[in-house]
This record gives C-alpha cells, structure tokens and sequence, in this order.
C-alpha cells in the first residue's frame, strides 16, 4: 500500500504503522514508551501526527497505515500535542537530573531538550515511593516512572517471565510484581533487560553505577555458556561501563541472562590471574608460560610413563571455543593416549 509522509510517498505491508511509513519515508518521529523489540502501546503521546485532510492526530507508533493515507510530522498542532505530551509527564516526574544515576542517558531529558522544555512547565504532582535496592544488579526509584511499560512489556514479550504487570491506575499507575512484592521475593531472573529499556532512571543497573559515560562500543561474545549470545560492551577507557544484548545477527536478540549483563567484572578485577602460577617450595609463584608449559608436558609425560595413559583425564571448559575443545580431546586422544575426556557442561 501507498502512504504519504510530508509529501513523501512510500510503500508499506498491511499492518506496519505510521512510524514504520515515516521511518521509511527517512523522517525521525520523538519516540518514548516505544520500542522495537516490544510491541506498540502509545502511552505517552510523544510520537504525534496529524492526518492531513481529517486533521486527527493520531500516535504514530501504534496507528496502523492505511492505503492513500497523507501524514504530517512537524504542523504547529502536532508540535504543540507533543511538547504537551511531555509536559504532562514531567508533572509527574522529579527534575532532579543532578543526583539522578541516569541523567547522562535519559530518554525524556534528551526529548525535553529537543523540544524547548525545562521539565519544570507544570507543577509537580506525584506519590514519591522509596527506592527499592535489596538486590545487587538494579534498584527500582518508582517516583521516576514515567509508566511507559516498556518493562512490563519486555519481561512479557521478550523474556517470557512475565513478572511485572502495570497495578494502579491513572497517575497512579505504576509497574509492580503479583501482589506488589519485592524483586527479591518475586520470580524475577534479574536478566536486567528491564533496567537496560527504561527511558528514565526509574530502573538503574547498579553494577555500572558511577562509571561515566562511554566512549565507545565492542561487539563480543558472552564468555559463559555455549550458548554464544551476542554482548555490546561499552568501554571507557580500559573498563566495562555497561553491557547491552548484541540484536544484530545474534542467537539472543534482546536477550542476555545475569551473568552476561552483570558477570563480567572479573575482566578488571584485582585478583585475576594475569601469568601462571608454578608452585615452587610449597608456595605459588608468577612463571611465564614456556615455563608453565614445560612443567606440565614434563609432568604428564612422567605420570603417563610411571602409570599408563588412564592415569590421566582431561576437563575441557565451556569458556572455551569449539576449536580449543576439540584440539584438547584430540590432544588427549592421540597424543595422551586415553579416552578419559569430560565437559564442564554435564556437571
Ligand atoms: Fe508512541 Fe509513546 S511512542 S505513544
């Protein structure tokens, strides 16, 4: 079907939305409690259009393109509908982006500054509600929560466990477990993807807290199961400041467990391995690896002499690649002699 943005015309597949027809039509249309991993809610009012002819406007992310439709994206109503959209939930919003951990990275301050807005247009009316931070991988500040329910609809959609469901209503409103628990208490993974969408700091990740901004992004993989998901590291300096699903291409799409979002703090910590450790004198000291190495073909080609090949087994590491496990039963195999091989995996 044919549909046409500020005179731009585009085709679009029946059921894509207005925001696909303007994204098509290579227009930005301001976006808050919409996402594209999750399906469309138009809550917040932000994604204003207006349909030219009928004069309604209409959300774009959930509207649905109809053949020989014509949309506006910038008249002077649909600025005005959109700069009032955001006023109304900064009414309900604390403007304290100098103590708040997200002001660096918050979708409606970034929108505020696009549109003109101080944030501070209506009075402030909200229930201020105390932070909740039992739990080590993100604290909940539901006084700053917009009620966009992108959690809601991320942990339903994408992560399937369906914790949390909107409990109140109107103003009120606000993102809660079965019977309001605590996370702790509730059937939360604490897989972070909630914390990771929220536009606001309503849900922060505290393992990246107070890390600074990122300089720049390294697409890896997560070095836990053979699963092989997909990990956006962002970097400062030498130092992981946060971690992000990589979607493109990956077997996770949005997705990441706990350990892939919040377990990469070894890479920098102080007690990490960096050389091999060759006990001398009943103490552990550095060595470098040819004498590392030397040791231990030495010691096994002793036990194997003095005891037989089945003296001795080899644990390969789902840390490590395909390759490196088939070489080290290869290794055992052909080289040792036995068939004594086993996988962390089926422990
Ligand atoms: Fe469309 Fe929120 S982004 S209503």
């Amino acid at each position: 079907m044919e549909v046409r943005v500020n005179g731009v015309t585009v085709e679009l597949e029946k059921g894509e939305s207005l925001l696909q027809a303007a994204e098509r039509a290579g227009f930005k249309v301001p976006t808050l409690c919409h996402h594209p991993a999750v399906p469309a809610q138009g809550s917040c009012r932000v994604c204003m259009v207006e349909e030219e002819g009928s004069g309604r406007l209409l959300t774009a992310c959930d509207t649905p393109a109809r053949e020989g439709m014509s949309i506006l994206l910038d008249t002077e109503r649909v600025l005005e509908a959109r700069r009032y959209a955001l006023r109304l939930i900064f009414s309900g919003h604390p403007v304290h982006c100098e103590v708040c951990e997200a002001a660096n990275d918050c979708r409606l301050r970034e929108l505020a500054a696009e549109m003109g807005l101080s944030g501070r247009e209506l009075p402030l009316s909200q229930d201020f509600r105390p932070v909740m931070d039992a739990n080590p991988f993100y604290h909940r500040d539901l006084s700053k929560c917009i009620s966009c329910g992108l959690c809601v609809r991320a942990c339903q959609e994408i992560q399937g466990v369906g914790n949390y469901e909107m409990l109140g209503r109107g103003p009120h409103a606000r993102p809660g477990t079965v019977l309001d628990t605590h996370l702790e208490a509730s059937v939360c993974e604490f897989c972070g993807l909630c914390a990771s969408l929220c536009p606001v700091g309503a849900l922060f990740q505290r393992p990246y807290l107070h890390r600074g901004a990122e300089e720049r992004r390294v697409t890896t993989i997560c070095p836990y199961c053979g699963v092989g998901c997909s990990l956006v590291l962002k970097v400062r300096g030498n130092r992981i400041v946060g971690v992000e699903a990589g979607v493109e291409g990956s077997v996770n799409g949005w997705s990441l467990c706990v350990k892939g979002r919040y377990g990469l703090d070894f890479v920098d910590h102080p007690d990490r391995l960096r050389k091999p450790l060759l006990r001398k004198d009943g103490e552990l000291v550095e060595a470098e690896w040819e004498e590392a190495l030397g040791y231990v073909a030495s010691r096994l080609a002793e036990i194997r002499e003095r005891h037989g090949p089945d003296s001795i087994a080899f644990l390969a590491s789902a840390k490590a690649t395909n390759e490196e496990n088939y070489l080290l039963q290869k290794f055992a195999r052909a080289v040792v002699g036995t068939n004594n091989v086993d996988h962390c995996a089926r422990l």
